[in-house]
């Protein structure tokens, strides 16, 4: 039992981060940032989107469309300007179920992208006269807002026949073969954009959008390019690493890839809790649960024996709880030094200013105190950084379809 404390107490240890580790990390990020923008080599990118901050009097019908994580959602949604936003009609599914799988080598372009033009059709009501946004939340090569190419897929997809081909493209083909001729694609854009666009056009003057949700990203307004620039954060290489980090990315699809998103997003946060309970029950195996069974394990909705299959003494789960919290705060305070990374290349030589973070995501939106972790990390990356500085976490749900219909809205 010593020994178990005792590793317990390192196991804990390793997933803490002080304000020197916090603050380091938050200047690498701000650095790499720099690189990337720069265009030196750097594990982050500035991906150029073509898309403005929006006024937030754009109106309008538009279909939004959503595909990036474990759903494609399609809705029709109505700008109103200063009054807001209608979400009219709204069809989501998995792509993936017990009938069917689009998501792995075995489906094909094609057929993933039938699947989309047919939840878009749900969502359209017929062959109706729509332009349309897509919030398409891969790392893409852009020239215009109005389409992109795939660069790689991640979140654990492996669709073939996408990379490198235009997404808006396969879209409009797969519209057509089924019967949509009459629905345009106009506009393509990340998920984080999708986010920043949505908060400010609901007037929470944000320069920042983040997605914590099956992946990671970040995206910021770069004032120099007068547009947002997708920073594909998942890539960012700097941040302490744990052997339970690496032992999660060497079992991943993509090892070497996306590994900032594996110690943040909630594809992978189930995986690292799974690979550190291995070393704290000093067991073999435990079969794989979600992010979402995790968290109600926390909440005591699911019991031990519904999430591992296996009981446990009183004292271990005291000990495995605390240590799934501290995967999940861990995540959030990665997110908020990064966050101060940015804040900082925005400010340059001037003070911080009282600001809104759009963000979006089941990390914020289903895991209860992670804005005001992330807020607070976002302060204890800077110590010059005066107490009342507010920094506000802004949680934007619906961000990534409201978000297309805007960016519709920008590109006709
Ligand atoms: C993708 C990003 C996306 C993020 C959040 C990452 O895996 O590369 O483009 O924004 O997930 O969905």
């Amino acid at each position: 039992m010593a020994d178990m404390i005792k590793d317990f107490k390192t196991m804990q240890q390793e997933l803490k981060l002080d304000g020197t580790e916090l603050c380091r990390l938050a200047q690498d990020f701000r650095q790499t940032a720099e690189d990337a923008l720069a265009g030196r080599d750097s594990s982050l990118s500035a991906l150029h989107t073509y898309l403005g901050l929006p006024t937030g009097q754009e109106t309008g019908t538009f279909m939004a469309l959503d595909f990036g994580g474990t759903n494609v959602r399609a809705s029709r949604i109505t700008l109103k300007g200063a009054d807001g936003f209608t979400i009219e009609t709204k069809v989501a599914k998995p792509l993936r179920s017990d009938d069917y799988d689009y998501t792995t080598s075995s489906t094909t372009a094609e057929a993933l992208f039938d699947f989309i033009a047919r939840i878009v059709k749900e969502a359209a009501g017929g062959n109706k006269a729509y332009k349309l946004g897509f919030t398409f939340s891969f790392a893409v090569n852009q020239t215009s807002a109005k389409d992109a190419s795939l660069i790689a897929w991640s979140k654990e997809i492996d669709v073939p026949g996408v990379a490198g081909k235009s997404i808006n493209g396969l879209l409009k083909e797969a519209l057509v073969r089924n019967g949509m001729d009459r629905i345009e694609p106009v506009a393509l854009l990340n998920d984080t954009t999708a986010t920043l666009l949505s908060s400010v056009y609901q007037h929470n003057p944000a320069q920042i959008g983040i997605v914590c949700g099956t992946g990671f990203n970040m995206c910021y307004y770069e004032p120099a390019l007068k547009m947002i620039v997708n920073l594909e954060a998942a890539g960012f290489t700097g941040g302490p690493r744990t052997e339970c980090d690496r032992r999660v990315d060497e079992e991943s699809q993509q090892p070497g890839d996306h590994c900032f998103e594996k110690m943040i997003g909630g594809r992978y946060l189930n995986e690292l809790f799974r690979v550190i309970l291995m070393d704290y029950l000093d067991c073999d195996d435990i079969p794989r649960f979600t992010t979402r069974c995790m968290n109600e394990l926390f909440s005591g909705e699911k019991t031990v024996r519904d999430v591992l299959g296996f009981d446990v003494t009183p004292e271990q789960k005291e000990g495995l709880c605390a240590l799934g919290q501290d995967v999940f705060t861990r995540a959030a305070q990665m997110i908020g030094a990064a966050s101060f990374g940015i804040l900082g290349h925005l400010a340059g030589e001037e003070e911080l200013k009282e600001q809104a973070i759009a963000i979006e995501g089941s990390l914020v939106e289903k895991i209860a105190g992670v804005p005001s972790v992330i807020e607070g990390a976002v302060c204890r990356s800077c110590m010059g950084l005066s107490e009342g500085t507010p920094i506000h976490i802004v949680p934007n749900s619906h961000g990534a379809s409201i978000g297309a219909a805007i960016a519709a809205a920008l590109c006709v």
